[in-house]
């Protein structure tokens, strides 16, 4: 089923109190899965707040927009229309009319999200478009800056981390063993120092969240230390 939502940002009404749960970490730390879970398990609805940085891309690339170019990326925000609207009870999006999924993870797009995500006018339009979610109720989203920065004063807050190695070990599983282990590490790697060292919203722990080290921890081990988490908060 899918729900249309005007993609007009509203201050939230303060008498709908929306629970937020709000889980960062860096690039195949297991976020995605182990807030996919929880949000199922709890019925919340699923953000995927990374998604929206490479819909920008995504949609740069298409359009023939030069992703270093942030003037030109500035000029295509301010005509781009979005739309939100949930499939599963996550959320997904629409973009001047195409509904990118897959293409969202290509390798062109994961070469350039970084760099755009470090852009001011990106941020702000981004966790603008984080912050109107409340709309569709309790959340479950994942990022990196979703505890310090779009929901600092989130009702829980989880940081979920794992070793370099295993971490590009679980990327590549991902994608199937299409692409090269080393060169997978090293495209983390690149993300992970741009995404940690950038000006605006690095990636870093907020001081009041939940660390948890997945290393040696399956993904249903990770769900339930975290519904565990919120149980007893
Ligand atoms: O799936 P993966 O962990 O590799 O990445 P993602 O969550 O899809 O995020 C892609 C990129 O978007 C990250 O490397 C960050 O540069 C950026 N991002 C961000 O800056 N802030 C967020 N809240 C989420 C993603």
């Amino acid at each position: 089923m899918s729900i249309p939502v005007s993609n007009s940002i509203s201050k939230s009404d303060p008498e709908i109190r929306t629970v937020r749960i709000a889980i960062d970490g860096p690039s195949a730390s297991g976020k995605s899965t182990v807030a996919r879970r929880v949000a199922g398990k709890l019925g919340y609805v699923y953000v995927d707040s990374g998604s929206l940085y490479r819909g920008v891309v995504w949609l740069a690339l298409k359009e023939g927009v030069d992703p270093s170019d942030e003037d030109k990326i500035s000029d295509m925000l301010a005509e781009i229309e979005v739309k939100f609207f949930l499939v599963d009870n996550a959320v997904c999006f629409s973009v001047n009319g195409d509904k990118p999924v897959a293409e969202l993870r290509s390798v062109a797009v994961n070469g350039s999200v970084s760099l755009v995500a470090a852009m001011s006018e990106v941020r702000d339009m981004v966790v603008g478009w984080l912050r109107s979610m409340v709309r569709f109720g309790n959340l479950v989203i994942e990022g990196r800056d979703i505890g310090t920065v779009v929901f600092p004063d989130a009702e829980h807050k989880f940081y979920l981390d794992a070793s370099p190695e295993e971490r590009a070990r679980r990327r590549s599983v991902e994608m199937l063993g299409d692409e090269d282990s080393a060169e997978v590490r090293r495209s983390l790697e690149r993300r992970d120092t741009i995404d940690s060292t950038r000006e605006i919203a690095p990636l870093a722990v907020a001081g009041d969240a939940v660390v948890i080290d997945s290393t040696s921890m399956s993904i249903d081990e990770t769900v339930t230390m975290i519904l565990a988490g919120i149980e007893t908060c």
